[in-house]
């Protein structure tokens, strides 16, 4: 069993949380595009672009999160140490919900694009989701950094002063 994240695991979960910024930065874009026609507007071309580059952006999410989860299941890795029982359940709990809005994200966003435009409010809701889902795990993160201080950002490529 692996100790740490591999480089390639390391840099695809930096890549996605660089290409979740990119759809915060590029949805309002979307409305714009659907709401143009409605007011006789011309579409922006910047917005189209934008529309399109939230759709590339979200297939590589879900490209990224299907390799990961190939990666952890090829080369196990061990679980950081929590201070109880319960902290270690929650974080698999979280981590399997996020992995699961990663994949389904992409899918019903493709579906409202492409097949049913009923989709987009399960899209919309997802990601939702995916917000609590974040502050869960930042707050996570934060308890093992600043409280428990074990070094686990390390596993995930990050080496920080003051960790045990
Ligand atoms: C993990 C990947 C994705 C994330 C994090 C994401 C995020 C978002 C967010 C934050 C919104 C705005 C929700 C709101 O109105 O408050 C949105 C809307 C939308 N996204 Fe995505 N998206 C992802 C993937 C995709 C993909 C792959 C497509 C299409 C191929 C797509 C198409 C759309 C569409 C059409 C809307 C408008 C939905 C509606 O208003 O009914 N998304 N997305
Ligand atoms: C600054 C923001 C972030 C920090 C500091 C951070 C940090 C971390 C760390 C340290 C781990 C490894 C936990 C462990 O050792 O078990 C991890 C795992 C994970 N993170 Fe993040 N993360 C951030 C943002 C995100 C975002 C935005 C997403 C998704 C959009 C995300 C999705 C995941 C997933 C799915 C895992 C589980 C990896 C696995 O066990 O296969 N993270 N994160």
């Amino acid at each position: 069993m692996r100790q740490t994240y591999s480089r390639v695991h390391q840099f695809l979960h930096w890549a996605t949380v660089a290409l979740f910024l990119v759809q915060l930065w590029t949805y309002p874009a979307i409305g714009r595009t659907h709401h143009a026609p409605h007011y006789g507007v011309p579409i922006d071309p910047f917005d189209l672009l934008l529309h399109n580059i939230h759709a590339i952006a979200g297939g590589m999410i879900l490209l990224f999160a299907l390799l990961r989860l190939w990666i952890r299941y090829r080369y196990p890795i061990t679980p950081p140490t929590f201070r109880h029982p319960m902290f270690a359940a929650l974080s698999k709990m979280v981590h399997v919900a996020l992995y699961s809005t990663l994949i389904l994200l992409p899918i019903t966003g493709l579906l409202k694009m492409y097949i049913v435009s009923s989709a987009g409010p399960i899209h919309v809701l997802l990601t939702r989701a995916l917000y609590a889902l974040l502050i869960i795990h930042l707050i996570g993160v934060v308890i093992h950094v600043v409280l428990w201080r074990d070094g686990l950002l390390a596993r995930m490529g990050v080496k920080l002063p003051f960790q045990r």
